[in-house]
Protein backbone atom coordinates (compact mmCIF):
# COMPACT_ATOMS: atom_id res chain seq x y z
CA UNK A 1 0.00 0.00 0.00
CA UNK A 2 1.57 3.43 -0.77
CA UNK A 3 -1.07 5.44 0.75
CA UNK A 4 -1.89 9.40 0.27
CA UNK A 5 -3.22 10.81 4.11
CA UNK A 6 -4.42 14.30 3.60
CA UNK A 7 -4.37 16.62 6.71
CA UNK A 8 -2.08 14.08 8.35
CA UNK A 9 -0.94 16.86 10.94
CA UNK A 10 -4.00 17.74 12.30
CA UNK A 11 -5.98 16.01 15.29
CA UNK A 12 -7.53 12.70 13.53
CA UNK A 13 -5.68 12.64 10.67
CA UNK A 14 -2.32 12.39 12.73
CA UNK A 15 -3.95 9.16 15.00
CA UNK A 16 -4.49 7.89 11.58
CA UNK A 17 -1.18 8.07 10.71
CA UNK A 18 0.30 6.24 13.57
CA UNK A 19 -2.07 3.13 12.76
CA UNK A 20 -1.42 3.37 9.26
CA UNK A 21 2.43 3.52 10.39
CA UNK A 22 1.92 0.26 12.85
CA UNK A 23 0.63 -1.65 10.23
CA UNK A 24 3.62 -4.09 7.47
CA UNK A 25 1.14 -4.27 4.96
CA UNK A 26 1.60 -0.15 4.48
CA UNK A 27 4.73 0.13 2.28
CA UNK A 28 5.07 4.30 2.43
CA UNK A 29 3.00 7.15 3.76
CA UNK A 30 3.13 10.29 2.73
CA UNK A 31 1.46 13.16 4.92
CA UNK A 32 0.22 16.11 2.43
CA UNK A 33 -0.94 19.18 4.92
CA UNK A 34 -0.96 22.60 3.99
CA UNK A 35 0.19 23.44 8.08
CA UNK A 36 -2.90 25.73 8.82
CA UNK A 37 -3.71 27.18 12.08
CA UNK A 38 -4.78 23.56 13.26
CA UNK A 39 -2.30 21.78 11.37
CA UNK A 40 0.39 21.06 13.95
CA UNK A 41 3.75 20.18 12.98
CA UNK A 42 4.45 18.46 15.99
CA UNK A 43 1.70 16.29 15.97
CA UNK A 44 3.68 13.85 13.67
CA UNK A 45 7.11 15.41 14.60
CA UNK A 46 8.12 11.91 15.99
CA UNK A 47 7.14 10.00 12.59
CA UNK A 48 9.64 12.69 10.26
CA UNK A 49 12.29 10.12 11.09
CA UNK A 50 10.54 6.91 9.83
CA UNK A 51 12.09 5.95 6.24
CA UNK A 52 9.01 4.96 5.29
CA UNK A 53 7.14 8.35 5.89
CA UNK A 54 7.23 11.69 3.98
CA UNK A 55 5.66 15.08 4.59
CA UNK A 56 4.84 17.55 1.95
CA UNK A 57 3.94 20.85 2.82
CA UNK A 58 1.00 22.17 0.41
CA UNK A 59 -2.61 22.38 -0.60
CA UNK A 60 -4.64 19.60 -1.49
CA UNK A 61 -6.48 22.02 -3.90
CA UNK A 62 -3.71 22.86 -5.62
CA UNK A 63 -3.51 20.35 -8.57
CA UNK A 64 -0.02 20.46 -9.83
CA UNK A 65 1.33 19.49 -6.43
CA UNK A 66 -1.05 16.79 -6.10
CA UNK A 67 -0.35 15.22 -9.71
CA UNK A 68 3.37 15.56 -8.76
CA UNK A 69 2.92 13.88 -5.49
CA UNK A 70 0.85 11.29 -7.26
CA UNK A 71 3.17 10.07 -9.45
CA UNK A 72 6.52 10.88 -7.79
CA UNK A 73 5.46 8.63 -4.92
CA UNK A 74 3.54 6.06 -6.97
CA UNK A 75 0.40 6.44 -4.93
CA UNK A 76 -2.61 3.82 -4.99
CA UNK A 77 -4.51 4.44 -1.84
CA UNK A 78 -5.97 7.80 -0.51
CA UNK A 79 -7.30 8.90 3.07
CA UNK A 80 -8.62 11.72 2.82
CA UNK A 81 -8.79 13.95 5.76
CA UNK A 82 -7.75 17.20 5.31
CA UNK A 83 -10.60 19.47 5.67
CA UNK A 84 -11.77 22.71 7.55
CA UNK A 85 -14.10 21.55 10.46
CA UNK A 86 -14.69 23.98 13.03
CA UNK A 87 -18.18 24.89 13.08
CA UNK A 88 -18.42 28.48 14.45
CA UNK A 89 -15.86 29.25 12.08
CA UNK A 90 -17.68 28.60 9.40
CA UNK A 91 -20.74 30.92 10.63
CA UNK A 92 -17.75 33.95 10.44
CA UNK A 93 -15.37 32.94 7.06
CA UNK A 94 -17.26 30.05 5.25
CA UNK A 95 -14.93 30.70 2.11
CA UNK A 96 -11.99 28.82 3.36
CA UNK A 97 -14.44 25.44 4.29
CA UNK A 98 -15.53 25.59 -0.04
CA UNK A 99 -12.24 25.90 -0.67
CA UNK A 100 -10.41 23.12 0.97
CA UNK A 101 -13.98 21.25 1.72
CA UNK A 102 -15.41 21.07 -1.68
CA UNK A 103 -12.46 22.38 -3.96
CA UNK A 104 -9.51 20.42 -2.43
CA UNK A 105 -11.80 17.16 -2.76
CA UNK A 106 -12.13 18.00 -5.95
CA UNK A 107 -8.58 17.92 -7.23
CA UNK A 108 -7.84 14.80 -5.28
CA UNK A 109 -10.85 13.28 -6.67
CA UNK A 110 -9.38 13.81 -10.52
CA UNK A 111 -5.67 13.04 -9.43
CA UNK A 112 -7.05 9.60 -8.39
CA UNK A 113 -8.83 9.19 -11.57
CA UNK A 114 -5.95 9.91 -13.54
CA UNK A 115 -4.14 7.22 -11.60
CA UNK A 116 -6.72 4.42 -11.74
CA UNK A 117 -7.05 5.54 -15.67
CA UNK A 118 -2.96 4.27 -15.66
CA UNK A 119 -4.43 1.36 -13.97
CA UNK A 120 -2.28 1.82 -10.35
CA UNK A 121 -5.29 3.08 -7.93
CA UNK A 122 -6.76 1.04 -5.31
CA UNK A 123 -8.83 2.92 -3.06
CA UNK A 124 -9.96 6.18 -2.13
CA UNK A 125 -11.29 6.53 1.61
CA UNK A 126 -13.44 9.93 2.28
CA UNK A 127 -13.40 10.89 5.83
CA UNK A 128 -17.08 12.53 6.81
CA UNK A 129 -19.13 13.40 9.40
CA UNK A 130 -22.14 12.79 11.39
CA UNK A 131 -23.06 15.90 10.48
CA UNK A 132 -24.03 16.10 7.02
CA UNK A 133 -27.11 13.91 7.88
CA UNK A 134 -28.01 17.57 9.99
CA UNK A 135 -30.26 17.09 12.86
CA UNK A 136 -32.20 14.86 14.94
CA UNK A 137 -34.12 17.00 17.32
CA UNK A 138 -35.47 15.31 20.33
CA UNK A 139 -37.11 12.51 17.87
CA UNK A 140 -35.10 9.52 19.88
CA UNK A 141 -34.04 8.84 16.55
CA UNK A 142 -30.91 7.75 14.51
CA UNK A 143 -29.12 8.39 11.33
CA UNK A 144 -28.64 6.03 9.42
CA UNK A 145 -26.54 5.59 6.01
CA UNK A 146 -29.64 5.63 4.43
CA UNK A 147 -30.70 9.04 5.61
CA UNK A 148 -31.51 11.98 3.47
CA UNK A 149 -28.47 14.47 3.94
CA UNK A 150 -29.96 17.60 5.47
CA UNK A 151 -26.81 19.56 6.39
CA UNK A 152 -27.53 23.11 8.57
CA UNK A 153 -24.39 25.31 9.15
CA UNK A 154 -21.68 26.30 6.17
CA UNK A 155 -19.33 23.46 7.44
CA UNK A 156 -21.59 20.61 7.19
CA UNK A 157 -23.02 21.95 3.97
CA UNK A 158 -19.20 21.85 2.42
CA UNK A 159 -18.35 18.09 3.93
CA UNK A 160 -21.82 16.83 2.65
CA UNK A 161 -21.19 18.94 -1.21
CA UNK A 162 -17.87 16.79 -0.67
CA UNK A 163 -19.76 13.76 -0.18
CA UNK A 164 -21.60 14.03 -3.04
CA UNK A 165 -19.09 14.81 -5.59
CA UNK A 166 -16.68 12.00 -3.87
CA UNK A 167 -19.93 9.30 -4.25
CA UNK A 168 -20.16 10.96 -7.90
CA UNK A 169 -16.96 9.74 -8.45
CA UNK A 170 -17.79 5.85 -8.28
CA UNK A 171 -21.19 6.59 -10.86
CA UNK A 172 -19.32 7.81 -13.33
CA UNK A 173 -15.87 7.09 -13.59
CA UNK A 174 -15.82 3.70 -11.39
CA UNK A 175 -13.24 5.43 -8.54
CA UNK A 176 -13.05 2.97 -5.82
CA UNK A 177 -14.23 4.88 -2.94
CA UNK A 178 -15.30 4.85 0.78
CA UNK A 179 -16.75 6.87 2.74
CA UNK A 180 -16.83 7.11 6.32
CA UNK A 181 -19.33 9.50 8.75
CA UNK A 182 -17.78 9.78 12.09
CA UNK A 183 -19.66 11.05 15.46
CA UNK A 184 -17.56 13.66 17.59
CA UNK A 185 -14.06 12.71 17.92
CA UNK A 186 -12.16 13.60 21.38
CA UNK A 187 -8.47 12.77 22.79
CA UNK A 188 -4.81 13.92 22.51
CA UNK A 189 -3.89 17.15 20.26
CA UNK A 190 -7.14 17.93 19.36
CA UNK A 191 -7.29 21.84 18.58
CA UNK A 192 -8.89 23.71 21.59
CA UNK A 193 -11.52 25.74 19.85
CA UNK A 194 -13.58 22.35 20.11
CA UNK A 195 -15.83 21.57 23.03
CA UNK A 196 -13.88 19.38 25.49
CA UNK A 197 -10.21 20.62 24.58
CA UNK A 198 -11.23 24.08 24.87
CA UNK A 199 -12.83 23.17 28.08
CA UNK A 200 -10.16 21.55 29.57
CA UNK A 201 -7.55 24.14 28.53
CA UNK A 202 -9.61 26.61 29.94
CA UNK A 203 -10.19 24.87 33.75
CA UNK A 204 -6.33 24.39 33.70
CA UNK A 205 -6.18 27.43 33.60
CA UNK A 206 -9.05 28.78 35.85
CA UNK A 207 -10.94 30.45 33.59
CA UNK A 208 -14.56 30.29 32.81
CA UNK A 209 -15.92 27.50 30.18
CA UNK A 210 -18.85 28.72 28.16
CA UNK A 211 -21.59 26.21 27.83
CA UNK A 212 -23.80 27.21 24.46
CA UNK A 213 -27.69 27.50 25.38
CA UNK A 214 -28.68 25.05 27.71
CA UNK A 215 -26.17 22.65 27.61
CA UNK A 216 -28.56 19.81 26.71
CA UNK A 217 -27.33 19.35 23.15
CA UNK A 218 -26.46 15.70 23.05
CA UNK A 219 -23.73 14.60 21.20
CA UNK A 220 -21.95 11.17 20.84
CA UNK A 221 -18.14 10.73 21.78
CA UNK A 222 -15.47 8.38 20.03
CA UNK A 223 -12.21 8.43 21.09
CA UNK A 224 -9.74 9.43 18.17
CA UNK A 225 -7.44 6.63 18.37
CA UNK A 226 -11.12 3.94 17.89
CA UNK A 227 -11.93 6.58 15.19
CA UNK A 228 -8.55 5.33 12.96
CA UNK A 229 -8.96 2.12 13.33
CA UNK A 230 -12.35 2.04 11.68
CA UNK A 231 -11.27 4.37 8.97
CA UNK A 232 -8.49 1.78 7.96
CA UNK A 233 -10.54 -0.89 8.34
CA UNK A 234 -12.92 0.68 6.00
CA UNK A 235 -9.93 1.61 3.57
CA UNK A 236 -8.95 -2.22 4.17
CA UNK A 237 -12.31 -3.99 3.46
CA UNK A 238 -14.59 -1.97 2.78
CA UNK A 239 -17.36 -2.09 -0.39
CA UNK A 240 -16.48 0.78 -3.26
CA UNK A 241 -19.41 3.17 -3.22
CA UNK A 242 -20.44 2.33 0.47
CA UNK A 243 -20.74 4.93 3.43
CA UNK A 244 -20.17 3.65 6.78
CA UNK A 245 -21.20 5.18 10.06
CA UNK A 246 -19.04 5.00 12.56
CA UNK A 247 -20.47 5.92 16.12
CA UNK A 248 -18.74 5.82 19.59
CA UNK A 249 -22.06 4.47 21.12
CA UNK A 250 -21.48 7.11 23.84
CA UNK A 251 -24.16 9.79 23.63
CA UNK A 252 -23.87 12.52 26.04
CA UNK A 253 -25.50 15.75 26.98
CA UNK A 254 -22.79 18.78 26.92
CA UNK A 255 -23.27 19.91 30.40
CA UNK A 256 -23.06 16.41 31.43
CA UNK A 257 -19.81 16.33 29.13
CA UNK A 258 -18.16 19.86 30.93
CA UNK A 259 -19.11 18.33 34.42
CA UNK A 260 -17.06 15.01 33.74
CA UNK A 261 -14.01 17.53 32.33
CA UNK A 262 -14.34 19.40 35.28
CA UNK A 263 -14.46 16.42 38.03
CA UNK A 264 -11.45 14.59 36.12
CA UNK A 265 -9.37 18.19 36.99
CA UNK A 266 -10.72 18.91 40.15
CA UNK A 267 -12.24 22.40 39.27
CA UNK A 268 -15.21 23.21 40.28
CA UNK A 269 -18.71 23.19 38.62
CA UNK A 270 -18.70 27.13 39.63
CA UNK A 271 -15.84 27.24 36.27
CA UNK A 272 -19.44 27.14 33.89
CA UNK A 273 -21.15 29.91 32.13
CA UNK A 274 -23.87 29.72 30.43
CA UNK A 275 -23.43 31.57 27.22
CA UNK A 276 -26.19 33.07 23.92
CA UNK A 277 -26.23 29.64 21.88
CA UNK A 278 -24.59 29.16 18.66
CA UNK A 279 -26.96 30.28 15.70
CA UNK A 280 -28.30 26.89 14.13
CA UNK A 281 -27.14 24.71 16.93
CA UNK A 282 -27.86 20.84 16.19
CA UNK A 283 -29.73 19.95 19.11
CA UNK A 284 -28.69 15.97 18.54
CA UNK A 285 -26.51 13.61 16.69
CA UNK A 286 -26.69 9.68 17.00
CA UNK A 287 -25.44 7.26 14.50
CA UNK A 288 -26.40 3.43 13.81
CA UNK A 289 -23.29 2.06 12.93
CA UNK A 290 -24.50 -2.05 12.78
CA UNK A 291 -22.94 -1.56 9.04
CA UNK A 292 -19.25 -1.13 10.03
CA UNK A 293 -19.62 -3.54 13.02
CA UNK A 294 -20.99 -6.13 10.43
CA UNK A 295 -19.07 -5.70 7.52
CA UNK A 296 -15.99 -4.15 8.71
CA UNK A 297 -15.52 -6.21 11.92
CA UNK A 298 -14.91 -2.79 14.04
CA UNK A 299 -16.15 -1.74 17.50
CA UNK A 300 -15.12 1.39 19.53
CA UNK A 301 -12.69 -0.46 21.89
CA UNK A 302 -12.24 2.88 24.23
CA UNK A 303 -15.11 3.37 26.78
CA UNK A 304 -16.09 7.07 27.67
CA UNK A 305 -14.73 6.89 30.94
CA UNK A 306 -10.98 5.48 29.69
CA UNK A 307 -10.76 8.18 27.08
CA UNK A 308 -11.36 11.03 28.96
CA UNK A 309 -9.30 10.09 31.48
CA UNK A 310 -6.20 9.37 29.11
CA UNK A 311 -7.62 12.75 27.08
CA UNK A 312 -7.17 14.72 30.30
CA UNK A 313 -4.16 12.98 31.04
CA UNK A 314 -2.82 14.16 28.11
CA UNK A 315 -3.45 17.97 27.93
CA UNK A 316 -2.26 17.38 32.05
CA UNK A 317 0.98 15.99 30.80
CA UNK A 318 1.36 18.50 27.37
CA UNK A 319 1.12 21.94 28.82
CA UNK A 320 3.64 23.16 25.82
CA UNK A 321 1.55 22.00 23.19
CA UNK A 322 -1.67 23.73 24.56
CA UNK A 323 -0.03 26.70 25.32
CA UNK A 324 1.92 27.19 22.06
CA UNK A 325 -2.02 27.82 20.76
CA UNK A 326 -4.11 28.95 23.54
CA UNK A 327 -1.17 32.38 23.68
CA UNK A 328 -2.37 36.16 23.26
CA UNK A 329 -3.44 36.18 19.48
CA UNK A 330 -5.82 33.31 20.42
CA UNK A 331 -7.73 35.68 22.85
CA UNK A 332 -7.95 38.12 20.05
CA UNK A 333 -9.01 36.13 17.66
CA UNK A 334 -11.99 34.37 20.32
CA UNK A 335 -12.87 37.70 21.40
CA UNK A 336 -13.21 39.27 18.03
CA UNK A 337 -15.31 36.56 16.66
CA UNK A 338 -17.35 34.97 19.22
CA UNK A 339 -18.30 38.24 20.94
CA UNK A 340 -19.53 39.14 16.92
CA UNK A 341 -21.77 35.81 17.22
CA UNK A 342 -23.02 36.27 20.81
CA UNK A 343 -21.54 33.64 21.84
CA UNK A 344 -19.32 35.06 24.59
CA UNK A 345 -22.70 36.49 26.06
CA UNK A 346 -24.55 35.82 28.67
CA UNK A 347 -28.05 34.57 27.81
CA UNK A 348 -31.52 37.18 28.79
CA UNK A 349 -33.59 35.53 31.56
O1 LIG B 1 -20.33 15.35 14.88
C1 LIG B 1 -19.10 15.43 14.21
C2 LIG B 1 -18.62 16.85 14.25
O2 LIG B 1 -18.26 17.12 15.59
C3 LIG B 1 -17.45 17.11 13.32
O3 LIG B 1 -17.87 16.97 12.01
C4 LIG B 1 -16.92 18.53 13.52
O4 LIG B 1 -15.78 18.74 12.74
C5 LIG B 1 -16.59 18.72 14.97
O5 LIG B 1 -16.17 20.05 15.17
C6 LIG B 1 -17.78 18.41 15.85
O6 LIG B 1 -18.82 19.38 15.68
P1 LIG B 1 -19.58 19.99 16.95
O7 LIG B 1 -20.18 21.28 16.58
O8 LIG B 1 -20.47 18.96 17.55
O9 LIG B 1 -18.30 20.16 17.92
P2 LIG B 1 -17.89 21.32 18.95
O10 LIG B 1 -16.74 20.79 19.74
O11 LIG B 1 -17.75 22.63 18.30
O12 LIG B 1 -19.15 21.38 19.91
C7 LIG B 1 -19.64 20.24 20.60
C8 LIG B 1 -20.89 20.67 21.33
O13 LIG B 1 -20.55 21.57 22.38
C9 LIG B 1 -21.89 21.42 20.47
O14 LIG B 1 -23.20 21.10 20.88
C10 LIG B 1 -21.59 22.89 20.76
C11 LIG B 1 -21.15 22.86 22.21
N1 LIG B 1 -20.15 23.87 22.60
C12 LIG B 1 -19.02 23.98 21.85
C13 LIG B 1 -18.04 24.90 22.19
C14 LIG B 1 -16.81 25.07 21.35
C15 LIG B 1 -20.33 24.59 23.78
O15 LIG B 1 -21.35 24.45 24.48
N2 LIG B 1 -19.35 25.49 24.13
C16 LIG B 1 -18.23 25.69 23.38
O16 LIG B 1 -17.39 26.55 23.75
Amino acid sequence: MRLLVTGGCGFIGSAFLRAALSRSSVERVVNLDVLSYSGRRENQSELEREARYRLVVGDIADAALVARVFQEEKIDHVAHFAAESHVDRSLFAAQAFVHTNVLGTLVLLEAARGAREKGRFERFLHVSTDEVYGDLGDTGDVFRETTPLSPRNPYSASKAGADLLALSYVKTHGLPLVVTRSSNNYGPRQFPEKLMPLVVTNALMDRQVPVYGDGKNVRDWLFVEDNAQGIFAAMERGRPGEVYNLGGENERENLTVVRAILAALGKPESLIQFVKDRPGHDRRYALDSRRAHGELGWKPAVTFEEGLARTVAWYRANEPWWRAIRDDSFDAYYERHYGKLGLKEQPTA
